[in-house]
């Protein structure tokens, strides 16, 4: 009989654990799992932590959760010293969640002898690598490690050397298991060379004093270069909000052209620099960065035209401020970067900059372009040998799966709505047209051609200009024949209760679904009862939440009774509730979205005063950026019973971006960003998110649901909008007030405003006074909602 290679060294490995396992185990051993985080201990109360080496960190369910700042960033878990061996235990199991594709080194650290507490310590390593990017399970047998570390005496964990700085990652329910753990697989492989960041200092965070004084002897420090330095990201170009509706950089500092360019895009990692000028520029600021001993130089890849130059200035502050600042300027010429219209990687050692302090850098700045520039990835490279930094490749997100489930058959027969033979009504003889300029609509040929470039808008059929009750179409299916994109989504629109159109909120709600999830490159069948609407009263449909600019021509639009032959169906994904009032009678909301922080204190004070529950929805970059001072206000307000809710991480329209990965990388770094202001444990409740502009889609609605692994999470507008984008800064601002009257006396409920412009902050108590004089009981959203887990209304 043949055994293969893995088989004979599972068999090896399996005598070997069997042969070690002296003593019974009896059960595993949780070293973590974070229930005592803030006790600044771990379930065996001695130290754990990051000793402020990452950019953020909080802990909940089982898990810690952790930004890393560079590579120097790690989280450490001590312990007694453990016989591991003699006791039984087979190895390290825990739970992670990092960037796909990333990778991180797991240092066990050892002593000669648990019963010699003079023994020096050691550290052995294993990398993890191949992050999948979801929730995983790793279990390291107590083999492999380098460095020949004694299995029967550890004293602690640490995690490090993160390939993806600036990204959350997460590190949960570390245990110790007892008895034999498979060889490990291809994912884990011993280190050849390493280094040691040992967990020194004491957690801040600690409010009990950490038994460290039976740990007599500290782990080695070594000054060498970790052993797996990885670049420094500056930008990625992940997300064109964070960097011009926020002006962000991946660093989370700021990074800008002031306006100066014709045009700055970004798009697919990509940033298009297209100049109006020679005074046109642009910079990413480091945020006073020690380079030194670590990082030899920066790379970015450059697409450019032949003959195209610009000035690439690098800048440093003696003192780490906006004052002192010095800078050094070479050309591209100087730089010896040619380009020839082909996008390629270019670098400078900082030695090209004579005179840079490496210990304090401050900014990069391009400036004197002649022509237009594509930047890739830059990035600080390690070491003296420069080396690109590679993105780190998303989940592709799963295939369609589609069943037969068929509905079962309607109880009326099938109609067209819309064929196309008229601009102004459908088949039905009803309205059809968009919400407002903004689409290209083309009409011929018995067809409708629809384009636009913003996600916003929405092109609508009506059945009715009332209520149309379409429950006894409760088994039948929408049917769209189409061509071109199907990059879009189809909402079916639920009237209010009182089917008047002049009550606010018209349309109450509706449902969207994914144009692409449901169809061929030709035809599109949703199931009616996919919407999660009221069918004793819907409006219409709508195509809407469009995320590309390719044109969709639609030649009709109907319902049908029947599937053709073989037909499938996907699996209705949840899609949240959008509301736009509140459900709770005679009641009315105040919820308050971003602003600029220095009006923040002015609002918390008038809310104050007007003592009154409001809702507050936060987006996360600016919450984290301590220079903002967002931090605090938020945790008084919230300290003050006020409701704190999500609002994206960097306020992009959701459902425009282009995929799931970049709706997934907004919703997973503002939780991350929530949970580590609040803590993790916080009873800041997740579940209320308002979009930004209030781009609603398919895909924004079933990734929110998704990633909060929450079916039914709220998806908050409003019915009394003040206007602030349209006269704030106007000539009339009171149309400010004119606009709050008019909405709340048409019944309105949930409020929309910023506190962006002085107008608007100053008029809040106007609005407050408005809001009381309808007789209604002002409260936070949540309460307004009758959401159970609301705090009760006292
Ligand atoms: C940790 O373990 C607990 C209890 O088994 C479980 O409920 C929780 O989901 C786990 N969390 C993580 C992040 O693994
Ligand atoms: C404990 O370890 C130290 C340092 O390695 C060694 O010098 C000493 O002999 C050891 N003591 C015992 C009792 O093994
Ligand atoms: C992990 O990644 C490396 C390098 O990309 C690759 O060679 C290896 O096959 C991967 N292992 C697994 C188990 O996917
Ligand atoms: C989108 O289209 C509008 C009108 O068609 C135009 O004014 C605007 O510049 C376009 N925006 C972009 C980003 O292309
Ligand atoms: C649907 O709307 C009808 C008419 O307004 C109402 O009577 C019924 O209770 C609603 N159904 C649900 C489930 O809300
Ligand atoms: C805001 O407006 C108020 C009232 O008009 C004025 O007193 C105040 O100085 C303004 N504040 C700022 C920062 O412009």
């Amino acid at each position: 009989m043949l055994l293969d290679r893995r088989a004979i060294a599972g068999l090896v490995g399996g005598l070997l654990a069997a042969a070690r396992a002296n003593a019974a185990c009896t059960s595993n051993l949780v070293i973590d799992n974070f229930i005592k985080w803030t006790a600044g201990v771990n379930n065996l109360d001695w130290q754990n932590g990051d000793d402020g080496s990452m950019t953020a960190i909080a802990a909940s369910a089982g898990q810690v959760v952790f930004i890393p700042k560079d590579d120097g960033s790690y989280f450490y878990e001590s312990f007694d010293c453990q016989q591991a061996v003699t006791n039984g235990y087979g190895g390290i199991q825990f739970t992670v969640q990092g960037p796909a594709g990333g990778s991180f080194a797991l240092d066990l650290q050892s002593t000669e002898s648990c019963s010699n507490s003079s023994g020096s310590y050691k550290s052995s390593y294993n990398i993890v690598d191949n992050m999948t990017g979801r929730l995983q399970t790793v279990t390291l047998p107590l083999e492999g490690f380098d460095n020949e570390p004694n299995y029967d005496a550890i004293v602690g964990l640490v995690w490090e050397s993160f390939s993806q700085t600036g990204v959350q990652w997460t590190v949960g329910n570390i245990t110790l298991v007892c008895g034999t753990v498979p060889s490990p697989s291809q994912t884990t492989e011993v280190v050849t060379t390493r280094s040691t960041i040992p967990p020194t200092t004491t957690p801040t965070r600690s409010t009990t004093i950490p038994r460290t004084s039976t740990r007599t002897t500290a782990p080695p420090v070594t000054t060498s270069q970790p052993a797996t330095c990885s670049n420094l990201l500056i930008d990625d170009w992940e997300s064109q909000s964070r960097l011009t509706f926020l002006g962000y950089n991946a660093m989370n500092q700021p990074s800008s052209d002031d306006g100066t360019m014709a045009s700055i895009i970004v798009s697919g990692n990509r940033l298009m620099l297209r100049p109006q000028d020679t005074d046109s520029y642009f910079y990413s600021q480091f945020g006073c960065l020690n380079a030194k001993d670590k990082y030899g130089g920066i790379s970015m890849r450059i697409r450019a035209a032949r003959g195209t130059s610009f000035a690439v200035t690098m800048t440093y502050s003696t003192t780490c401020g906006a004052t002192n600042a010095r800078s050094v300027t070479l050309t591209t010429a100087q730089l010896k970067w040619t380009f020839d219209g082909t996008e390629r990687l270019y670098w400078f050692p900082f030695s090209a900059f004579t005179g840079l302090d490496t210990t304090k850098l401050d900014m990069i700045y391009f400036s004197n372009f002649n022509a237009a520039a594509v930047f890739g990835p830059m990035a600080f490279y390690c070491g003296s040998t420069a080396s690109e930094y590679i993105i780190p490749s998303s989940p592709s997100s799963p295939p369609v799966t589609r069943s037969t489930t068929v509905a079962p058959a309607p109880d009326a027969k099938g109609f067209v709505i819309d064929n196309f033979a008229n601009k102004d009504t459908n088949a039905l003889g009803q309205w059809h047209g968009a919400d407002e300029d903004g689409m290209t609509i083309t009409f011929g040929n018995r067809a409708m051609t629809i384009s636009t470039n913003s996600s916003d808008l929405g092109w609508n059929t009506q059945l009715t200009d009332t209520c149309t009750d379409l429950r006894s179409y409760a088994g039948a299916y929408l049917h769209i024949a189409y061509s071109g994109s199907n990059k879009f989504s189809v909402a079916l629109q639920q009237h209010n209760a009182k089917c008047d159109s002049n009550i606010k909120p018209y349309p109450e709600t509706w449902d969207s679904l994914e144009a692409a999830r449901y169809g061929t490159a030709t035809d599109i069948y949703m199931p009616l009862n996919h919407f999660n609407v009221n069918l004793t009263r819907v409006i219409g449909f709508a195509l809407k939440g469009f995320y590309s600019t390719s044109p969709t021509t639609i030649s009709k639009i109907e319902i049908v009774d029947t599937l053709p032959a073989g037909w499938k169906v996907p699996a209705k994904l949840a899609s949240g509730r959008l509301v736009f009032a509140c459900t709770r009678p005679n009641s009315f909301a105040f919820a308050i979205d971003d602003g600029d922080p220095k009006y923040a204190k002015r609002v918390m004070e008038i809310i104050k005063q007007a003592d009154i529950p409001v809702t507050f929805f936060t987006v996360g970059l600016p919450l984290l950026d301590k220079s903002s001072g967002l931090a605090d206000i938020y945790k008084e307000m919230k300290s003050r019973g006020h409701q704190i809710a999500l609002h994206s991480y960097t306020h992009p329209p959701m459902e425009g971006l282009p995929d799931t990965a970049s709706i997934d990388w907004e919703y997973n770094n503002d939780i991350g960003a929530v949970r580590q202001v609040f803590g993790a444990d916080s009873d800041v409740r997740l579940n209320y998110f308002r979009p930004p502009f209030g781009t609603e889609g398919a895909r924004m609605r079933q990734r929110l649901a998704a990633n909060l692994d929450d079916p039914n999470p709220y998806i908050v507008q409003w019915s009394v909008d003040v206007e602030d984008w349209l006269w704030a800064e106007s000539d009339t601002p009171q149309k400010q007030l004119d606009a709050f009257k008019r909405d709340a006396a048409a019944g309105g409920n949930i409020v929309v405003m910023h506190y962006l412009y002085n107008s608007t902050v100053e008029l809040l108590p106007e609005f407050i006074k408005v809001a009381k004089a309808t007789g209604k009981r002002l409260m936070r959203v949540d309460q307004c909602m009758e959401d159970p887990r609301a705090p009760p209304l006292t």
